[in-house]
């Protein structure tokens, strides 16, 4: 028996919807619109974990900006408006239709919910209440709160102290592979929500169990 006492989610990609703003610029961006928003997300992760380790700290929103400056220099794109519309895309994302109902399903169960974004307090909040989802979450986490960002152990460590219960019995939903990885090795029950059927990563540390949509989670945390 699992008895998991929480389920902690990654924001970006797993609650949020991040491919709208996508469709959005595909005509301005032309071509490489598909290699613009791929390298903006990979920097976004560079940067993050760098800052890491190096012990800095920049704020996320920061990042989303540099990283974008840093894909659009690529790819030569210099109109500042487009950058600008581009990042401000950002503070109106959709949730996933499965969200909402997965996040009630365990507010009946009594499982705690959160959020563990690397997304800073204000943005998170404001995109959350946004996507309808605020109400529907217990607490909200950054890594802002903590000055590093995941995959680091300090931010899972700092999670499990405030919600008081082992890591063990702590679930972490993630569509993102890396931090499934990072989640693993801090000692959570780890869930990779692979939505769009990707490739699993090959450190020694895999997720304890994948699901393609968020209405797998319930008859798997109630077992
Ligand atoms: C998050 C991003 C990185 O922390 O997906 O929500």
């Amino acid at each position: 028996m699992k008895k998991i006492k929480a389920c902690i989610f990654n924001a970006y990609g797993t609650l949020l919807d991040t491919n709208l703003p996508f469709d959005q610029f595909k005509d301005p961006l032309g071509d490489n619109a598909m290699n613009i928003f791929k390298l903006w997300r990979q920097k976004r992760l560079q940067y993050s974990s760098q800052l890491s380790l190096m012990n800095r700290h920049i704020s996320y929103d920061k990042i989303r900006k540099y990283a974008l400056d840093f894909a659009c220099d690529v790819y030569n794109i210099t109109d500042t408006d487009l950058k600008e519309q581009i990042l401000n895309s950002h503070s109106k994302l959709n949730s996933f239709p499965d969200a909402s109902a997965a996040l009630a399903k365990l507010k009946d169960k009594r499982i705690v919910t959160a959020v563990l974004s690397n997304g800073t307090p204000h943005s998170l909040s404001r995109e959350m209440k946004s996507a309808n989802l605020d109400s529907s979450v217990g607490r909200i986490f950054s890594t802002e709160q903590v000055h590093a960002f995941k995959p680091s152990p300090v931010v899972y460590e700092y999670v499990e102290q405030q919600l008081g219960f082992p890591a063990s019995k702590i679930a972490f939903v993630s569509s993102n592979s890396w931090d499934i990885v990072g989640a693993v090795s801090y000692g959570f029950y780890s869930i990779w929500l692979n939505r769009h059927n990707r490739t699993s990563e090959k450190l020694p540390y895999e997720a304890d169990c994948e699901i393609k949509t968020l209405d797998e989670l319930d008859p798997i945390l109630s077992s």
